[in-house]
């Protein structure tokens, strides 16, 4: 990997809490989600996709966060937790960080998957099945998290794996749950009637369509799945609130009131230019957006080899970038901000903190390019006599 995103990815991990050595494992070669996902949709740059997964598992990991203090008052009042279809332990890296191993349990229907985190991680796995009758697991938790697996379940699987894994959530606990949301439906297709709509393709290379593809859904028909479980459950949807486009909801045991959570989403951006401007200094620009409904990226702050420099409002609207977040709640943003020479040399990492009113913040990075050379024939204002 190229050392620079190395710089960036270990300052990230930081800025979170988490130590980078314990978090950058190696990822096993058989990650689908990583190899058949992740690095396709950034052409298969190694680089840019291993910052992509990190910040990904920050985003999950500040949902997590959320949950664990908005419920439980904080991970050291948690007890166990289950991360069900963990995959390749994305979350574990930080979860290993946050509880000791005997309170985590991973579970998933790729069995060499939970073996890798068993050994790997010393927590406890329990080996999935592609029929939730089948699954065996009698645990009960305070947080189950199913992430990215009901967004790619059929109508039945949807109904039988909500009702299976509900009953392993512990007395005081909660079922969390991603799903895509028919905002984000491809264009051209049209929502089922049933609220569900199911597509044959998925990023899993092995796994029987079946059982995991594409499903877009309504609120509507997640409501009616959540009341079939037990009458009168509490349950918040919180829109954008997995990932970069999946709606998390959240399903109190019995007697648990959720009312009072609240769940936001990590401000998105980046980079997108720097120009070197004629008297030396560089300009930056990028954009951002803000899910949370309710909440705005306030300012732009930025920071040169860790210390802050200065901080901008951003205020430049961005159509262009709203086609690649469909059903957003609040429109995307532009900002830019010069450096003098002297405030970022060639080399320096510059990092811009996108500062929401939610109280989330997000990061994206870039490296003072070195100076620009420009030779070139020179030019007069006087008209040729
Ligand atoms: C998109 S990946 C998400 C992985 C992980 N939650 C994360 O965020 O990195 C979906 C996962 O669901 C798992 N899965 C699919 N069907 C399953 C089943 N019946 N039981 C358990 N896991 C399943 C897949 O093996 C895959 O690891």
């Amino acid at each position: 990997m190229d050392p620079v995103y190395r710089a960036f990815i270990e300052d990230y991990l930081r800025l979170h809490g988490v130590d980078p050595v314990k978090f950058c494992k190696p990822l096993p070669g058989q990650d689908e989600m990583f190899f058949n996902a992740i690095l396709p949709n950034y052409e298969f740059d190694s680089s840019i996709s291993a910052f992509k997964f990190v910040e990904s598992a920050m985003r999950l990991g500040e949902a997590y966060r959320q949950i664990a203090e908005g419920v439980f008052g904080g991970f050291d009042k948690l007890g166990t937790v289950l991360d069900f279809a963990s995959g390749w332990g994305r979350l574990t890296r930080l979860l290993e960080q946050r509880l000791r191993p005997d309170q985590i349990y991973v579970a998933d229907i790729y069995h060499q998957a939970i073996d890798w985190q068993v050994a790997t991680f010393g927590v406890n796995g329990v080996h999935s099945a592609k029929d939730p009758a089948v699954f065996d697991h009698a645990g009960k938790h305070d947080i189950v998290l199913v992430g990215s697996m009901f967004s790619h379940l059929p109508t039945e699987l949807f109904h039988q794996w909500l009702e299976r894994l509900y009953r392993l959530v512990g007395p005081r606990g909660v079922l969390a749950f991603s799903v895509h949301d028919e905002a984000i439906l491809p264009a051209g297709e049209v929502m089922d009637a049933s609220g569900l709509h199911y597509l044959r393709f998925s990023e899993s290379s092995s796994l029987d369509l079946d059982i995991y593809g594409m499903s877009y859904v309504t609120e509507a028909f997640v409501g009616a799945a959540i009341a079939r479980l037990a009458p009168g459950l509490s349950w918040r949807r919180f829109p954008k609130g997995l990932y970069e486009n999946q709606d998390l909801y959240v399903v109190g045991a019995p007697g648990v009131d959720l009312s009072g959570l609240t769940l936001a989403s990590s401000p998105m951006g980046g980079f997108e230019s720097v120009a070197t401007l004629s008297n030396g200094d560089l300009e930056f620009s990028g954009w951002a957006i803000e899910r949370t409904p309710g909440a705005t990226i306030s300012q732009v702050s930025v920071h040169v080899g860790g210390a802050p420099v200065l901080s901008v409002v951003p205020g430049i609207e961005r159509p262009d970038v709203l086609k690649h977040f469909p059903g957003s709640a609040n429109a995307p943003v532009g900002w830019s901000f010069r450096l003098s020479r002297d405030q970022a040399q060639a080399g320096a990492t510059v990092r811009a903190h996108l500062q929401s009113s939610s109280g989330l913040t997000g990061y994206c990075y870039a490296r003072a390019p070195e100076p620009a050379t420009f030779t070139y024939s020179g030019w007069s204002r006087r008209a040729l006599r």
